[in-house]
């Protein structure tokens, strides 16, 4: 039983720390643009704007992220972000606008 609570405990520690990196990440790399529009970003929490784009799958947006797409530079212009945290803000995203 403790055994249970305690590997429920990793996990949910886990799981919110994940989600605390896309944020944090989101935050100082790619708010400029898609809390605002700016350059036509499509902004964050925008269902109408993000459900065709969310329809293409992670993969399709990870890889558009990470090599840009449009008006947006390669990893929004922080190519000193490894790929991982990129997908993990991209996660963000997709939760805050799904
Ligand atoms: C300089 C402004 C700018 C920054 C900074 C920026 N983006 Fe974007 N982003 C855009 C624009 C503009 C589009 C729309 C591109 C298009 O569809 O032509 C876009 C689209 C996207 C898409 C959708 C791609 C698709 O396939 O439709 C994702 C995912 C994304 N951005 C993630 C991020 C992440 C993650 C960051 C931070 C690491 C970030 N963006 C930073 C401007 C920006």
């Amino acid at each position: 039983m403790n055994k249970i609570i305690y590997m429920t405990g990793i996990l949910a520690i886990f799981s919110s720390s994940l989600f605390a990196d896309g944020e944090s990440t989101y935050k100082s790399a790619c708010f400029a643009c898609h809390d605002t529009g700016a350059a036509g970003a499509p902004k964050n929490g925008d269902k109408m704007a993000w459900t065709s784009r969310i329809e293409q799958g992670s993969e399709t947006l990870y890889n558009n992220a990470i090599l840009g797409k449009g008006a947006m530079p390669p990893k929004g212009g922080r190519t000193d972000l490894s790929d991982d945290i990129i997908k993990s803000a991209v996660d963000y995203i997709i939760l805050s606008s799904k």
